[in-house]
């Protein structure tokens, strides 16, 4: 796909993502475990990456400052890309983006729940320490460092 411009997420961008990702993931999405670490945080759009040709909105991801244990990690998610634009490698791009300005805001890790054979291919691994605040598959709870030698996480993650 031609014509992709990704750029950090405005505050005017908001009303579009917010569409777009309750489209993706359909109804039921805020009773879910990574909602709890949503819910009264703020997202951080400098590390927030959206996908745009001309005035559509392609993509999304979102990150947000959570603690784990005595620890800091940014919490990536949600993530969709529309329908009709995935499969060229969207998605992807947008993980990549938002690892490497989250890298570069000093973030030591990244962390989120999702499938592990898309997140894999990202560097993502297993994050078997990371306690959620609500019920959720374990394996589906994955990280990856932003830093060289950075710690796994672990301990109880929250707002
Ligand atoms: C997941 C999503 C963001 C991927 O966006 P995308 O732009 O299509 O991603 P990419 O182009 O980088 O990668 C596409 C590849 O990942 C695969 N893939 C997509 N979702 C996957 C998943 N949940 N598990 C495993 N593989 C997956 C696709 O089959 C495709 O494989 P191919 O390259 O062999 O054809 C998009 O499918 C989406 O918005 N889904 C609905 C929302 C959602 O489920 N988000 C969270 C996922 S845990």
């Amino acid at each position: 796909m031609t014509d992709i411009t990704y750029r950090p997420e405005a505050p005017q961008d908001a009303a579009a993502i917010l569409d777009l990702t309750d489209r993706a993931f359909g109804p039921g999405r805020f009773a879910k475990a990574a909602d709890r670490l949503r819910e009264g945080n703020t997202v951080l759009r400098a590390l927030s990456i959206s996908a745009w040709r001309g005035e559509a909105l392609l993509g999304s991801v979102r990150m947000w400052p959570v603690k784990v244990g005595d620890g800091e990690a940014v919490f990536l998610g949600p993530i969709a890309v529309e329908a009709d634009a995935r499969k060229h490698g969207i998605g992807q791009r947008l993980v990549e983006l938002c690892c490497e300005a989250a890298a570069q805001a000093g973030w030591g890790c990244v962390f989120l729940v999702g499938d592990a054979p898309y997140f894999g291919r990202m560097g993502f691994a297993a994050a078997p320490d990371v306690r959620m605040p609500g019920p959720v598959d374990q394996r589906r709870v994955l990280w990856k460092p932003l830093a060289e030698g950075a710690a796994a996480p672990a301990g109880m993650a929250r707002v």
